[in-house]
């Protein structure tokens, strides 16, 4: 069923466990997604960013999410991810998203908490909840100074009054990871994480989460993580399946039997990540 992604986040705190959320651009990622979440009875995010918008057309993952959640035997929620427009955000929400992301890291702190104040007026009187962000998703490099944390990471008093000031509905923090591929190891700030949680109420969002270790995913849930986004592990496992089909079998030309194999291995990959993100079985 279609739920919003409040919903969904408040249960994750107060459990201590992680939703994933998956990027979708396609019915073949989407079938890949869901099949995971039920196979793990998990309760699962659908995030398409404004580049899957562009690509797929908003009418178009509007009705195919909506189809796959209402036919779906866990909650699923229909989130847009990184808004950075109040037009596509407002779009969303006319479309059915029942959670959006407004995005206005790069803004300062005032900038980024009025965008931010804007859309939950809006949103929460449409019934659709809001994540946003602050802190920059960037500084992975092996040796980041103390100040150059000070300056990227989220300043937990400034998380504070973020929160306080604009009633969104879970934030997205900076502790160390970064979208797409890492070229080192990751290090996360844990203690960063800690006062935070310690200090705001509401779920936290983590960012970046494809190539951080099971070691680290797993330590960032305990200390209260609630959602985990995921685009670039699916990514991969999306055209690893393609690839070994188009390798192995040169003469297949049917795109059934090419994309096939790819939405095994993504419903592997994301039923790995739910069952290591401690949502199996809460849906
Ligand atoms: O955080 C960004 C997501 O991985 C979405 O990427 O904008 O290329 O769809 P995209
Ligand atoms: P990855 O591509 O690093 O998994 O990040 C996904 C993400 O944060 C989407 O918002
Ligand atoms: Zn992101």
């Amino acid at each position: 069923m279609l739920v919003t992604g409040k919903e969904i986040l408040q249960k994750a705190n107060e459990g201590g466990y992680a939703v994933g959320a998956f990027n979708v651009n396609n019915m073949e990622i989407l079938k890949a997604v869901i099949a995971a979440a039920e196979e793990e009875k998990a309760p699962v995010i659908i995030q398409t960013s404004e580049g899957a918008i562009k690509y797929a057309g908003i009418d178009y993952l509007s009705t195919m999410v909506r189809l796959a959640a209402s036919k779906a035997s866990v909650p699923v929620a229909l989130h847009l991810d990184h808004g950075t427009t109040y037009n596509t955000i407002i779009s969303c929400i006319v479309n059915g998203w029942t959670s959006v992301m407004i995005d206005g890291s790069h803004h300062p702190l005032d900038g980024n908490i009025a965008v931010t104040k804007e859309i939950v007026k809006v949103a929460h009187a449409c019934g659709v909840s809001v994540e946003a962000e602050l802190g920059r998703l960037s500084g992975v490099e092996d040796n980041i100074s103390v100040e150059e944390k000070d300056s990227i990471y989220t300043n937990p008093a400034e998380a504070v009054k973020f929160v306080e000031e604009t009633g969104v509905d879970s934030l997205a923090i900076a502790i160390g990871t970064a979208h797409g591929k890492y070229k080192g190891v990751p290090k996360l700030d844990f203690d960063r994480l800690t006062i935070i949680k310690g200090l705001i109420n509401v779920p936290i969002v983590l960012h970046g989460a494809s190539g951080v270790s099971e070691e680290s995913i797993q330590k960032a849930v305990k200390l209260g993580v609630n959602k985990i986004n995921i685009d670039t592990d699916v990514r991969v496992a999306f055209t690893d399946g393609v690839k070994s089909v188009i390798e192995n079998q040169p003469e297949v030309f049917d795109p059934r039997k090419i994309c096939g194999p790819a939405i095994e291995n993504m419903k592997n990959v994301v039923k790995t990540k739910i069952q290591l993100f401690g949502s199996a079985g809460k849906g």
